[in-house]
């Protein structure tokens, strides 16, 4: 008899996963409960795992095909690295320098609201992060339910975005950096894979608004001003509603989130105390 335990959140989204070693091999009912708890909450927590970056592997690949880093995926794209000669890489988010070099990236600032990687044209289906050394207080990280976000859009905006798609350009990282080797600064005009502003989620069908990051976005079709003022409505309407769970971080968490229907975003935390998290992701297998 398995003790797994779904419990959900008191809020838009999120659920705990108590009850289980994810450390170790699951049961196949155990990874249909937890499958499906990804499907029904967007986001799980598990507490108190104490887990090697294999085991994190271990445990990320019994629910479908690893994904590689954000940077990555970019050099993949770009044709700079070919997929077979890359071995699979854990994704270390830290503000740690050590000799002298970071040891993973996103510093102690804020990461502004985002989903992973939608700068490629299938991007990872889920993100599952892992704390091994937190702040006291600061670097929370914050999930928005975008079933929500695109229900409670108010119907202008709804007719706003019917058929309509938007660029995810790789020109910023989620803390806002420019990445050198994307150059053009007009949105209308940069590369990058077009998503639909509505998608359809695979496994459940349901709607979600898709927007990836603020930054380098754009309506295809639509002037520029246009654009971004139909984005800056959007925008509001996301950031000011009410669809949100916030993490608060113990080391040994592993938070997994469904990164086709939910956004995140991080606090900023004080730079001279450790921050140092890895990321593994699952790659999606159909876009829409
Ligand atoms: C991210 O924005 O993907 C990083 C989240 C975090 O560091 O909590």
């Amino acid at each position: 008899m398995s003790d797994l335990e779904v419990c959900p959140f008191d809020a838009p989204l999120g659920a705990e996963i108590r009850g289980v070693d994810i450390s170790k091999p699951l049961s196949p009912s155990a990874v249909e409960t937890i499958r499906t708890a990804w499907h029904d909450h967007l986001v799980l927590l598990f507490r108190d795992q104490d887990m090697s970056d294999a085991q994190h592997f271990a445990f990320t690949a019994q629910f479908g095909t690893l994904d590689y880093p954000p940077e990555l995926l970019l050099a993949i794209a770009a044709g700079e690295v070919r997929v077979e000669d890359e071995p699979m890489a854990i994704n270390v988010i830290s503000n740690v320098i050590e000799n002298g070099k970071p040891i993973g990236v996103l510093g102690n600032g804020e990461a502004f609201w985002h989903s992973d990687s939608t700068f490629v044209e299938i991007p990872p289906a889920a993100s599952l992060l892992r704390s091994l050394e937190v702040p006291d207080s600061g670097g929370d990280t914050y999930f928005m339910n975008m079933y929500q976000a695109l229900e409670t859009l108010p119907d202008e905006l709804r007719q706003a975005i019917k058929g309509k798609s938007s660029k995810h350009d790789a020109a910023y990282s989620s803390s806002g950096k420019r990445r050198p080797q994307f150059t053009e600064l007009d949105p209308s005009k940069s590369a990058g894979p077009i998503h639909p502003l509505e998608r359809t989620h695979p496994d459940t069908g349901r709607k979600s608004l898709y927007l990836g990051r603020r930054l380098g976005s754009y309506i295809v079709g639509l002037p520029l001003d246009e654009s971004e003022d139909l984005l800056n409505r959007i925008w509001a309407h996301v950031t000011e509603g009410d669809f949100i769970w916030a993490q608060q971080w113990r080391v040994g968490d592993l938070v997994w989130w469904d990164n086709r229907c939910a956004m995140h975003r991080r606090d900023a935390f004080d730079p001279n105390v450790r921050r140092t998290m890895h990321r593994t992701q699952l790659a999606g297998d159909r876009p829409y």
